[in-house]
């Protein structure tokens, strides 16, 4: 396995490759959720490129850009022992030069940004868009490995390939939970004792949902109220219900029906994700 820190060596690396190339970008602080991604694409690929790198441009003023756990060491570990040909893992200066306020970016549309994440992430999707777009560019990847953790984030990644004609297949993968249901999340790590039993209340509001819906529950305020009841002592940011293929808001829940929540937990101020698909047979 190499370990390329610049955009260069990448490039005639890249060019060396034989064979199809699959990439899993992520953030680092690797657990078993890009583990699952990563196992994927080492199965359907003969090279496999992870890029690690904690991207500024799409973190907001007051977020976690510093305090964003860096664990490259093991991260390298983890993937030498999938069986990957290439971690990328460029600094910030490599990736953007000096001048970051003055890039090229890829900006999606307001409709797939005025609600969800997007709403209280101002600026967040354009900074996703506009790295991943640089890492399909570099990489020459046939497939991209996306969690479905990050439900609005695999949604405007698949409409910028449509929309800008990228040729590479965008490759959804489940969400990775602890044995209690707790989705796995590099920010879990920021959570104490107390905080990550509240936070459990996120992944149990989604499951009940769930089984409300099975039982006939296709009214959005039943399952809201329930939620909020559960989820007392978290700041809860949203609760909404989009259909899985537009990401258009729901009133009438049906088998296309994902729910999605984010919460922030009341002592680090940790801001936790989940989702959940209300039909079983998704
Ligand atoms: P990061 O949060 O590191 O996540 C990298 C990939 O792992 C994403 O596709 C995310 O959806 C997936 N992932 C995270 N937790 C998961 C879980 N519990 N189960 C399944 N998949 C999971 O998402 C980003 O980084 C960045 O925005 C990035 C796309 C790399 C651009 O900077």
């Amino acid at each position: 396995m190499k370990i390329i820190d610049n955009i260069n060596d990448l490039k005639n690396e890249v060019k060396s490759l034989i064979g199809p190339i699959g990439l899993v970008p992520t953030m680092g602080a690797l657990h078993d959720g890009h583990k699952s991604l990563i196992d994927r694409a080492v199965k359907e690929n003969d090279n496999v490129i992870v890029s690690i790198f904690v991207n500024p441009i799409q973190f907001g003023a007051n977020e976690d850009l510093d305090k964003y756990p860096r664990t490259l060491e093991q991260d390298v570990k983890l993937c030498q022992n999938a069986g990957v040909k290439i971690v990328f893992a460029p600094k910030v200066d490599e990736m953007y030069g000096t001048d970051k306020n003055n890039l090229t970016l890829i900006c999606p549309p307001y409709s797939a940004v005025d609600k969800l994440c997007g709403k209280s992430r101002v600026g967040h999707f354009d900074g996703v868009c506009s790295v991943v777009a640089k890492l399909f560019n570099l990489s020459k990847a046939q497939k991209a490995y996306f969690g479905q953790k990050d439900a609005q984030q695999l949604f405007i990644i698949q409409k910028m390939v449509k929309d800008l004609d990228f040729d590479i297949e965008i490759v959804p993968c489940p969400i990775v939970r602890e044995a209690d249901n707790l989705a796995l999340s590099s920010r879990n790590r920021y959570l104490n004792e107390e905080e990550r039993k509240l936070a459990l209340n996120i992944s149990k509001s989604l499951f009940e949902a769930k089984k409300m819906y099975e039982m006939g529950i296709k009214e959005t305020n039943k399952i809201i109220d329930n939620s909020l009841n559960l989820m007392q002592g978290l700041e809860v940011e949203y609760i909404e219900f989009v259909d899985k293929n537009t990401f258009e808001f729901q009133q009438n829940l049906n088998d296309n029906t994902i729910m999605l929540i984010a919460a922030k937990t009341p002592i680090s101020n940790t801001r936790l994700i989940d989702n959940i698909n209300l039909c079983t047979n998704f």
